[in-house]
């Protein structure tokens, strides 16, 4: 029986060396760790259960026979995060690059549907160059199936992507049907082809970095949801997302234990509205300050700054915050804040995760630039996302909720549950000085005149009980008791039912 043990292990040991001494040494020095390195750190100790392991690709095109490698790239399996159940594949660079055969992507495709069936998330850990060029359409046929099922679990089970080195390909579109994509600083790379390509189709000259770092990508692109310094930062960071996320799109949210008293009181929070309306103030302070143990998990913090989103806890529960931010472009809604938004939303909504809205708007952004972007259709994505949304909607409204912004914004008119608005809220179809300056356009060479004017409009738009006397707004709150009020309105909404007509699916403006 020894020997027999002995040959379990030698196999074992040649399969955890993937690529060899060398290559490992080459990716260590990168400033990168391997596959197994990263999927400890990922998981709980010990806990990680790995398949597959002895798996060889088939291949005998281009004297690939002579090179066969165990796990042939891909270091696949089941482990838990703070004691869940979590499925994941991690790319292993030093074995043909990472590269997908057909074997190896019949090992991520069975993870896949192991995730699925049992309904548990599934990240991967990505490092590799697409499809393994020896292999031809084997390899592309193994990516066409990975990309369908990254399709049929999207809404079912939380799906994440890390990019972890340069990827290309199918390395980059699979992470693109995924949930949320980050990345590392200055070791990964995100593009369809890579610099060399891009100068023989082009002609332009641009490093790996320009055309496709995390740089790139959490600032112009948006395709990646944050950057992370190194391998470990962005792993210990998966964990903590990985503590707000449902296992699926029915088991509601996880509930972890809470020291935060519900019911605490924030007095700071009856000065933060500046007395001068045009004065920013950062909405990351009332987050900050209404969330439990003041714990944000902020998704694209890089990328349309004038609106922020992220996860958070009320009473333990995870809760979806959306919230215009004063600080940047006056928190005006414009194209990218609105894809933005919009993707935030509907992952909320996919997910049963209550969403919190905290509004500041002064509008859609004006401009040809705007205009020609798009800017109807990517406004009407979150007007979409937030109107078909089921999930407990609460809104606040801490200042501007100006035209059809104020509409947008998780209004009453669109299924806001409890609407609810500080003393502080104007919520009008635009400006009091805009409003006059259309109105009395007559009047316009006479400043007393138009003052006198502004004043009349603001004396009776500039606060939120003209919305609250129709009952667009539920209650006016005092700020210091912003997190009772959210709180006690989100356990008065637990048990929400709500549905939207039979459909096959909507038709999303895209
Ligand atoms: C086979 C590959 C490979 C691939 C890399 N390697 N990519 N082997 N198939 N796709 C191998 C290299 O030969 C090398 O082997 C090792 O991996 C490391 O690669 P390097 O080039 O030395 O590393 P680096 O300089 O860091 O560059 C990494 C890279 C580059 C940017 C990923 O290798 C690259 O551009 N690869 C090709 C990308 C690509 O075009 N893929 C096909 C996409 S099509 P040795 O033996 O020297 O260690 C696709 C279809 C899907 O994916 C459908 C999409 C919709």
């Amino acid at each position: 029986m020894k020997h027999i043990i002995d040959e379990l292990e030698r196999r074992r040991e040649i399969a955890r060396l993937g690529g060899g001494e060398a290559r490992i040494a080459a990716q260590h020095k990168r400033g990168k760790l391997t596959a197994r390195e990263r999927i400890e750190l990922l998981l709980d100790e010990g806990s990680f259960e790995e398949f597959d392991m002895y798996v060889e690709h088939r291949s005998t095109d281009f004297g690939m026979e002579k090179t066969k490698i165990p796990g042939d790239g891909v270091v696949t399996g089941w482990g838990t995060i703070n004691g869940r159940v979590v499925y994941l594949f991690a790319k292993d660079f030093t074995v043909f690059g990472g590269s997908l055969s057909e074997t190896h992507a019949k090992k991520i495709m069975k993870i896949q549907d192991m995730a699925l069936t049992n309904r548990a998330p599934i990240i991967g850990l990505f490092d590799a160059g697409g499809a393994r060029i020896q292999e031809g359409v084997a390899a592309l046929g193994g990516y066409g199936e990975v990309f369908l099922r990254n399709v049929l679990a999207s809404g079912v089970i939380p799906q994440i992507s890390v990019i972890m080195g340069p990827c290309a390909g199918g390395d980059v579109y699979s992470p693109a049907m995924t949930d949320f994509i980050f990345m590392v600083r200055d070791t990964s790379y995100m593009f369809v082809t890579g610099p060399d390509v891009v100068k023989t189709v082009t002609n332009e000259t641009v490093t790996a970095e320009e055309l496709g770092g995390a740089s790139i990508h959490t600032t112009k692109s948006s395709i990646a949801d944050r950057g992370y310094d190194n391998d470990v930062e962005a792993l210990l960071q998966m964990r903590r997302l990985m503590d707000f996320l449902p296992a699926n799109n029915t088991s509601g949210v996880p509930v972890l234990p809470s020291c935060d008293p519900f019911d605490r009181s924030e007095p700071s929070l009856d000065t933060l509205i500046p007395d001068n309306p045009n004065k920013p103030y950062d909405i990351k302070e009332l987050i900050l300050k209404v969330v439990d143990e003041a714990d944000f998990f902020e998704i694209q913090e890089s990328f349309a700054k004038n609106i922020v989103v992220g996860f958070a806890r009320m009473e333990g529960r995870t809760v979806g915050i959306v919230a215009n931010q004063p600080m940047v472009l006056a928190g005006v809604l414009d194209s990218d804040a609105s894809r933005k938004a919009a993707r935030f939303v509907r992952f909320c909504d996919c997910f049963e995760i209550p969403i919190v809205t905290f509004v500041d708007v002064p509008g859609f952004l004006p401009g040809t630039a705007q205009e020609y972007g798009g800017l109807i259709k990517h406004g009407a994505k979150l007007l979409f996302a937030y109107s078909e949304a089921t999930v407990p909607k609460i809104t606040l409204i801490t200042r501007k909720a100006y035209g059809g912004a104020y509409d947008v914004m998780s209004s009453k008119h669109i299924r806001g549950d409890v609407n609810y608005a500080w003393p502080s809220a104007e919520i009008a179809v635009m400006g009091a000085k805009g409003a006059v300056e259309i109105l009395y356009r007559a009047e316009l060479g006479d400043p007393e005149k138009i003052k006198a004017r502004i004043d009349e409009y603001q004396k009776r738009f500039a606060n939120p009980f003209v919305a609250a006397e129709r009952g667009y707004i539920d209650e006016v709150i005092l700020p210091r008791n912003t997190r009772r009020r959210i709180c006690r309105a989100l356990n008065m909404l637990q048990n929400k039912q709500a549905e939207n007509p039979w459909k096959k699916h909507d038709n999303i403006p895209l």
